[in-house]
């Protein structure tokens, strides 16, 4: 049976009973007087896609190298697979996957043959296995095509693919869309989420809202170097939802709405009234104020993007 046909007869354990792969305990970085990376505890679970998501500077690609052991903490730990990472780390990075920058291969070498070296200097690599991870990122079809040749987009995938050689429990992507035109971004974004399931978890790093909004599962934010949010990210965005409310008796509207356990109200100065809901409540807000002889003038959402809330957390401020 293949892998995927004896992922789909089990039953998935719910998130919370699967292995813990990836737990950051209080890692600190400091560079000369800079506190970069402070005390961020995370968890990441099998079968996570999980989205670190920060602006420029923010410190993400600092904890990534400590991570991968590239880069000495400050203070703090970091445990890989259950096992405290002490010095070597060789046993654990052999179970993860990494794309840091750019990929390097050769450029005159085929994108298969490219596959090929790095095989051997892995060892123990079937050419099976090649062609089993070419297919897996839809490069079969230009496998034999100059590496120079392929497009951002294709090289980005070609690097994906080097990492699964090994079939890695754990996939690490620092900012993987970074210089990809819309058609290369779309193609490593419809990528990932395959590229996760039970025996797999995704670190992916972005600073792109929208990309992880998209592929992730769940997304800490960081902001100069501090964990501001860590949760599921369809609860981030329903911490987002707001809607705007224009009706002839706010006064009452407010006190209706107050008896709504899912529904937070506030008068704004403009006169609106601003209610925090989950998703797709409108039409309930606008009921139950029907139901006491009040009619909006005015209905509208605001907020339904993670930019929203990611904006609100950092005070949509670079981390520099
Ligand atoms: N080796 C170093 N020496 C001194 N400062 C460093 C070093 N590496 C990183 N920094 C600083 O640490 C901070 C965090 O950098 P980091 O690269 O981790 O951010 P990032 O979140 O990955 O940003 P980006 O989105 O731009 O990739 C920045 O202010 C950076 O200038
Ligand atoms: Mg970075």
């Amino acid at each position: 049976m293949t892998d995927t046909a004896s992922v789909m007869t089990k039953s998935p354990p719910s998130a919370a009973a699967r292995e813990v792969v990836l737990k950051l305990t209080g890692l600190s970085k400091r560079f000369g007087t800079l506190d970069v990376v402070k005390g961020v505890n995370l968890e990441l679970r099998r079968g996570e896609v999980f989205g670190f998501l920060g602006p420029n500077g923010a410190g993400k690609s600092t904890t990534v190298g400590m991570i991968l052991g590239l880069i000495a903490p400050t203070a703090g730990s970091v445990e890989l697979f259950g096992a405290k990472q002490n010095g070597n780390r060789w046993a654990a990075l052999r179970r993860i996957g990494a794309i840091i920058e750019e990929p390097a291969f050769y450029p005159y070498l085929s994108g298969c043959a490219n596959l090929e070296v790095l095989s051997r200097s892995i060892g123990g690599i079937e050419k099976k296995k090649i062609n089993e991870v070419l297919d897996r990122v839809n490069l079969l079809d230009r496998a034999d095509d100059q590496y120079g040749h392929y497009s951002m987009g294709m090289k980005q995938r070609l690097g994906i693919a080097s990492t699964l050689l090994r079939d890695p429990e754990l996939i690490i992507l620092d900012e993987p869309t970074n210089g990809l035109d819309p058609a290369g971004t779309k193609e490593i974004r419809d990528l990932i989420p395959t590229l996760a399931h039970e025996s797999r978890a995704i670190f992916l790093c972005s600073h792109l809202l929208h990309e992880v909004e998209l592929v992730c599962d769940r997304v800490a934010i960081i902001k100069k170097g501090t964990v501001i949010a860590d949760a599921p990210v369809k609860e981030l965005l329903t911490r987002a939802n707001q809607i705007q409310i224009r009706v002839d008796r706010p006064g009452l509207a407010m006190s209706v709405l107050s008896e709504l356990t899912w529904a937070k109200a506030a008068i704004k100065d403009d006169g609106y009234i601003a209610v925090d809901v989950p998703a797709g409540s409108e039409a309930r807000v606008n009921q139950a104020l029907a139901e006491k002889g009040l009619y909006a003038s005015e209905i509208t959402n605001r907020t339904t993007s993670l930019e929203e809330v990611f904006l609100q957390l950092t005070g949509g401020a670079s981390g520099d």
